[in-house]
């Protein structure tokens, strides 16, 4: 039932595929490509050219499949292959980790299956090298299970059917497709699958390319109706990520160091992090851009520079930790600053600007604006407050570090 839903959240006017099976499989038994796997297609055979044909063209595949069965024509012989033969007949189709991938499954088949392909979608999807496309082509090709086998043809085919905008770079619009054909398949599952395939591979071409007149769905397809063939599907290329260079303080002071929470919107809304500041600061700017917001550094550590991934930046770390001298008005301030790690209850009511992801060079007007700087103790820090990850390599700096050049 959850299932249904989501796939209707994702993709639109899935009843279109309701009646494409037969046009599909009558155009298909017409028009199909004679393909030596499609002739005896045993399981083997149908493995061995689902795997090759999973990064190489059809038209590429048909001679090195020929020679592979012939020199390997069953799971056992694969198996027992010495490795220079297995590369030589897989020299030219390139991804040599798919033969390494088909030889280990052999041996897992010939030692957990009696030497037989399994037949079950499940059990083939545990073997090397194959995923959820394969495991379905093979499962409906050569045993009739009723699977979807949705590769990039089919996809393509499917989200013009629809006139889906759906991102089909997605897990989410694979999954929603998978469950929006499986339970529209005929009994013809084997020659279904390649129907679609095949439609992919020879009338409905990427790149504004479709042969849309030639086409046996072409009544039902809503992209056609919208003149919408050369837009779908759609690819979210993935964002590129920009680069935030950071310089981390752990600023030491009576046995404390500081905290801040990060601002109210953006990453890490709301959060307790190290206060930082924007750039890589060398240690005596580092100590300019401290005495500038009214701290006083004794003894400068560098730490390890870090970076952290996240979705669409990356921060590149520089660290210092940062010995603080006590000044009689800190002393009074820091007293009462000790905070637990829940955000709301904490907000004093001055709301002070943090200094975090501050420029250093940036204007500070100590009258208005105080660093809101949380003292805490290490143990305070490891037990109560929540550091998010992005500062997870600074961590091992909240302790009193040996060495401190001044
Ligand atoms: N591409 C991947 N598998 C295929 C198959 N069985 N027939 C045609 N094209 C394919």
């Amino acid at each position: 039932m959850k299932k249904t839903t989501s796939t209707k959240n994702i993709l639109r006017n899935i009843e279109t595929l309701d009646e494409i099976a037969v046009p599909l499989l009558r155009w298909f038994h017409s028009e199909k490509r004679s393909l030596p796997w499609r002739e005896s297609p045993t399981p083997y055979r149908v493995w061995v050219s689902e795997i090759m044909l999973q990064q190489t063209r059809v038209e590429a595949v048909k001679p090195y499949f020929e020679r592979f069965v012939a020199a390997l024509p069953d799971v056992r012989s694969l198996a027992q292959a010495d490795e220079d033969m297995l590369m030589k007949l897989w020299e030219g189709l390139g991804y040599y980790s798919r033969a390494r991938h088909l030889q280990d499954a052999a041996r897992i088949v010939c030692s957990d299956h009696g030497g037989e392909l399994p037949a079950r979608f499940d059990d083939l999807l545990a073997l090397p090298g194959i995923g959820r496309y394969t495991a379905g082509a093979i499962a409906s090709i050569a045993f009739g299970e009723h699977r979807p086998a949705v590769d990039g043809n089919v996809l393509r085919v499917i989200m013009r059917l629809l006139a889906s905008p759906a991102d089909i770079l997605k897990d989410s619009t694979k999954r929603a497709v998978e469950d929006a054909l499986l339970v529209r398949l005929p009994k013809n599952v084997g020659d279904f699958n390649q129907a679609l395939m095949e439609l992919g591979a020879l009338i409905c071409l990427p790149r504004g390319a479709a042969h849309c007149s030639a086409c046996p769905l072409q009544r039902f397809c809503l992209a056609k109706a919208a003149s919408l063939q050369g837009d779908l599907p759609k690819k979210t290329p993935p964002k590129r990520r920009r680069t935030e260079k950071l310089t981390i303080f752990l600023l030491a002071k009576g046995g404390r160091i500081a905290l801040e929470k990060r601002p109210a919107q953006g990453l890490l809304a709301g959060l307790w992090g190290f206060p930082s500041m924007q750039g890589h600061l060398e240690k005596q700017q580092a100590e300019q851009a401290l005495q500038a917001i009214g701290l006083v550094p004794a003894k400068f550590h560098a730490l390890p520079a870090a970076q952290h991934i996240f979705s669409h930046i990356t921060w590149q770390m520089v660290a210092w930790r940062v010995e603080l001298a006590e000044t009689p008005t800190e002393i009074e301030s820091a007293s009462s600053k000790s905070a637990p790690a829940s955000s709301e209850s904490t907000e004093t009511n001055a709301q002070p600007t943090p200094l975090l992801l501050r420029e250093a060079s940036a204007p500070y007007d100590m009258q208005t604006k105080t660093p809101a700087l949380h003292w805490a103790t290490t143990q305070e820090i490891i037990d109560t407050y929540s550091v998010p990850s992005a500062y997870r390599s600074y961590l091992p700096y909240i302790r009193s570090t040996a060495g401190e050049s001044s």
